[in-house]
C-alpha cells in the first residue's frame, strides 16, 4: 500500500475501524437477564406505566420525567442494573422513528455500560419486525465512536442489547440482521468521513473499497490518472491537477443473482479535502470540516456493504470521484476551460465549485452504462447548509418518479431531505462566453443552479440529486446521529436500492 508522509501515525487505516466494533456487538431479542448491567424501560407519556415498575405516573412527574420523546430518566443501581426510563411520547405517535431514537436514548443513557436490556410492552401500531430492526438500528448506530486516532479513549464499546418486546409473527433474527447491514452501510460512510485527510488519500479510498467489494459482494474497479486521461475525464483530472495525490476513479458494480430488476446508477463526490484550490477557503472553523468533504463517496460505498446482505434484486453501479482539491503552481486556474467525458466544455469561474467538475465525468459514464436512473449524492453547496441547516438534505431532480423513490427512502431511515426546485429560468447563470456551460451561478440559489449544472449532464436520464453539505456531520450527538461524520445518505441509498422499481 502507498503511504504518505503522514501516515507515519501507527495506524493502518486500510480497513474500517467501526465495522470490527459493530461486528463484535450483539442485539438479540428475548428475555431480559438478570445478568445485564443497565435496563431501559419504554414509558408512554399517557396511558398506563409499564407493569411492575413500582412507580406511579405522579412519581415520574415529581422526578422531572414526563415520558416525552427523546427524554429518559436513570435511576442508577447499586449492585444491581441501572434502570433507564425512556419517553417514548403519546402512544398514538409510535412509530419506527420514535423507537429507533428511543434505543438511541438508551444506548447513550448508559454510555458506560456494555450488556443492556431493553423492554417494550407496547409497541402500539408498529409492526413487530419494524420495531425490532428500528430498535437495534438506534442502538448500534448511537453507539458509535470514531476512536483509533486517541489512546486513552473511554468509549465503551456496545456488548450486548437483548430486546424484550412483543414479536408477533417477526423473525427477530432477520429483522435483526437487517439492521446490522444498514448499520454498517453509516459505519462504514461515517469512519471514512471521520478520517483525517491525511490518512485517506483518493487511493486509500479505492483501496479500501477493493477491501470491502472482496468482503460484502461487489465488484470494484480502480481507474488512475493515465486511465483517466485516456478515457478523457477532464473534470476530476482538472481539479485534481493542483494536487500531489492521484485522482481515482473508483467503480462499484453489484449484480444480484438471477434477473435484475433495474439497473442503478449511484455517484458520490469524493473530494478527500477541499481546499477551495485558487480559490482558496479562509480558515475557518467550516473549512476544518472539509475532511467530509467526500462524504457523498463515503455514503455509496457505504450502501454497496450492505447491497448483498439485504438482498438487493437491482443491478446497482457506484461511481466515486475522488481527488483532493488543492492549490499550487500546477492547479487549474479561474478562466481555464475543462472538456468533461462526452465532449462537454467547461470554463472554471471558481476553482471552489469542483464536486460538480469530478461529478460530471461519472454522468457521461451512468448514461452510457444505460442505467435506468441516477441518483447522485455530493457535499455540494454551502447553500444548502444555509437553508436546511443541519437536519434536512437538499433534494433535486428531473424526474417524478426518482425524487418519489429518494422521499419514500428518506422517510424510512430518518434521513430528512426537503426537495427543492430545479428552476431552469436560472439555467443562463451557468452560461460561458467561451465554453458550453459555467461552473459557477449567481449570487442566490446556489443549491438549484449547482443542481442545474448536473442536470446538463444527466441528459434526460431519469435523475435525482441530494446536496448533503448540511447534513454530513454535526456538532453534538442527536438521535441516530453521532458527533462528527453522519454517514447520511448511507442508509437512504440502500434502502432505495432495496426498493428499485424502474419507471414503465
Ligand atoms: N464542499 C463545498 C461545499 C460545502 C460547504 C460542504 C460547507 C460542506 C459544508 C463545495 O465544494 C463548495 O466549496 N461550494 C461552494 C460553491 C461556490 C463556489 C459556487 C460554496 O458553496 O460556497
Ligand atoms: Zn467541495
Ligand atoms: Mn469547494
Amino acid at each position: 500500500m502507498e503511504r504518505s508522509p503522514n501516515k507515519l501515525i501507527p495506524h493502518d487505516l486500510a480497513t474500517v475501524p467501526g465495522l470490527d466494533e459493530l461486528e463484535a456487538s450483539r442485539v438479540r431479542v428475548g428475555q431480559v437477564s438478570a445478568e445485564v448491567e443497565a435496563i431501559g424501560i419504554g414509558v408512554f407519556s399517557d396511558g398506563d406505566l409499564p407493569s411492575g415498575l413500582g412507580f406511579a405516573r405522579a412519581d415520574l412527574e415529581a422526578a422531572g420525567f414526563s415520558a416525552t420523546e427523546g427524554t429518559s430518566l436513570v435511576l442508577p443501581g447499586i449492585g444491581v442494573a441501572d434502570q433507564i426510563l425512556i419517553g417514548l411520547g403519546e402512544r398514538s405517535g409510535l412509530s419506527d422513528r420514535v423507537l429507533r431514537d428511543a434505543a438511541a436514548t438508551l444506548a447513550r443513557a448508559a454510555a458506560r455500560r456494555s450488556v443492556l436490556g431493553l423492554r417494550i410492552d407496547d409497541i402500539a401500531g408498529v409492526e413487530p419486525a419494524a420495531a425490532i430492526q428500528s430498535l437495534a438500528e438506534g442502538a448500534l448506530l448511537a453507539r458509535y465512536r470514531y476512536t483509533v486516532l486517541t489512546a486513552a479513549s473511554k468509549h465503551v464499546p456496545l456488548g450486548e442489547l437483548t430486546l424484550e418486546m412483543p414479536t408477533g409473527e417477526a423473525d427477530p433474527e432477520a429483522a435483526v440482521a437487517e439492521a446490522t447491514v444498514r448499520v454498517r452501510a453509516a459505519v462504514v460512510a461515517r469512519d471514512l468521513a471521520n478520517t483525517p485527510p491525511g490518512h485517506l488519500t483518493a487511493v486509500n479510498m479505492g483501496e479500501i473499497a477493493t477491501e470491502l467489494g472482496g468482503r460484502f459482494g461487489f465488484e470494484v474497479e480502480i481507474y488512475g490518472k493515465q486511465q483517466l486521461i485516456e478515457l478523457g475525464c477532464g473534470g476530476l483530472l482538472g481539479v485534481n491537477q493542483g494536487s500531489t495525490e492521484e485522482p481515482r476513479m473508483v467503480v462499484l458494480r453489484y449484480r444480484p443473482e438471477g434477473t435484475a430488476t433495474g439497473k442503478l446508477g449511484l455517484i458520490g463526490k469524493g473530494i478527500m479535502y477541499d481546499s477551495g484550490g485558487i480559490s482558496l477557503k479562509p480558515s475557518d472553523p467550516m473549512h476544518l470540516l472539509m475532511k467530509m468533504d467526500m462524504g457523498g463517496a463515503a455514503a455509496v460505498l457505504g450502501a454497496f456493504t450492505g447491497l448483498r446482505d439485504s438482498g438487493v434484486q437491482a443491478e446497482v453501479i457506484g461511481w466515486l470521484m475522488c481527488t483532493d482539491n488543492m492549490p499550487s503552481g500546477t492547479s487549474y486556474k479561474l478562466g481555464d476551460v475543462l472538456t468533461a467525458r462526452g465532449g462537454t466544455t467547461i470554463e472554471v469561474k471558481n476553482t471552489d465549485a469542483e464536486g460538480r467538475l469530478v461529478m460530471s465525468d461519472a454522468f457521461a459514464f451512468a448514461n452510457e452504462a444505460g442505467v435506468d436512473a441516477i441518483v447522485d449524492i455530493a457535499t455540494l453547496t454551502g447553500a444548502a447548509l444555509v437553508s436546511l441547516g443541519g437536519h434536512v438534505a437538499a433534494l433535486l431532480g428531473n424526474d417524478d418518479g426518482v425524487i418519489g423513490a429518494v422521499r419514500e427512502a428518506s422517510a424510512a431511515t430518518d434521513e430528512q431531505v426537503w426537495q427543492l426546485p430545479l428552476v431552469r429560468k436560472y439555467r443562463k447563470q451557468l452560461d460561458s462566453d467561451i465554453a458550453d456551460i459555467s461552473n459557477l451561478g449567481g449570487p442566490f440559489a446556489g443549491t438549484i443552479t449547482a443542481a442545474l449544472f448536473l442536470d446538463h449532464f444527466a441528459q434526460g436520464t431519469p435523475w435525482a440529486h441530494l446536496d448533503i453539505a448540511g447534513t454530513m456531520q454535526v456538532d453534538a450527538d442527536d438521535s441516530w446521529r453521532t458527533k462528527g461524520a453522519t454517514g447520511f445518505g448511507a442508509r437512504l441509498l440502500l434502502d432505495l436500492a432495496h426498493n428499485f422499481a424502474p419507471n414503465d
